[in-house]
């Protein structure tokens, strides 16, 4: 048994890294938020990763947020390695506002992101980025806010299982 995914489900993301030829695309489960200001998100990245040697080369990096439609992507970027994997997937790189990594077109939102800290924790690096800008569905996020009924977020409950969310808002009083 993985004791880690007793805390799943958890959100999965698409980590953009690279620029130009060299731009490339993996899932990532292990993302936070770690400061509101600064706006700063943390991603632990193992150092087997292609990313992982694209990340510390340009020292940027994108979180871009897929919806379920786009899980067929999501595996692909998560079970093969190297930007080799972007022509079996069907994702449009366009460019991003702040950093020379590229973001997803069909993604729901993109985070742009420059490092700022990188430390060895076990057998991951925790990338700690600024958030220099970002660009994200105004449909689907109407006063930045996610409207649920808009999208099919996607979640990762463990292996190859994947959800998304009832839609159905409870409220808390
Ligand atoms: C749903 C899912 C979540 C993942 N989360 C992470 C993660 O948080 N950190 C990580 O290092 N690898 C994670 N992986 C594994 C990488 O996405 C995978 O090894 C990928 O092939 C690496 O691509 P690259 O070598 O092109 O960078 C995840 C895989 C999947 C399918």
């Amino acid at each position: 048994m993985v004791v880690y995914h007793l805390i799943y489900p958890m959100r999965t993301y698409l980590i953009v890294s690279g620029q130009g030829e060299e731009s490339n695309v993996m899932a990532a489960d292990w993302v936070t938020v770690l400061s509101h200001r600064p706006t700063l998100i943390g991603v632990a990245i193992s150092p087997k990763r292609y990313t992982h040697r694209l990340i510390s080369k340009y020292r940027e990096f994108v979180i871009s947020v897929p919806s379920l439609e786009m899980l067929e992507d999501v595996w692909i970027a998560g079970t093969k390695s190297g930007p080799s994997k972007l022509r079996e997937m069907n994702i449009t790189l366009v460019p991003s506002t702040k950093v020379g990594t590229p973001s997803i077109k069909e993604a729901l939102a993109n985070i742009e992101c420059k490092v700022i800290d990188a430390r060895e924790y076990g057998d991951h690096t925790w990338f700690v980025g600024e958030i220099v800008g970002y660009t994200y569905n105004r449909e689907v996020f109407p006063r930045g806010k996610p409207d649920i009924t808009r999208a099919n977020f996607l979640a990762h409950a463990a292996w190859t299982d994947f959800v998304t969310f009832e839609k159905k808002i409870h409220k808390a009083e």
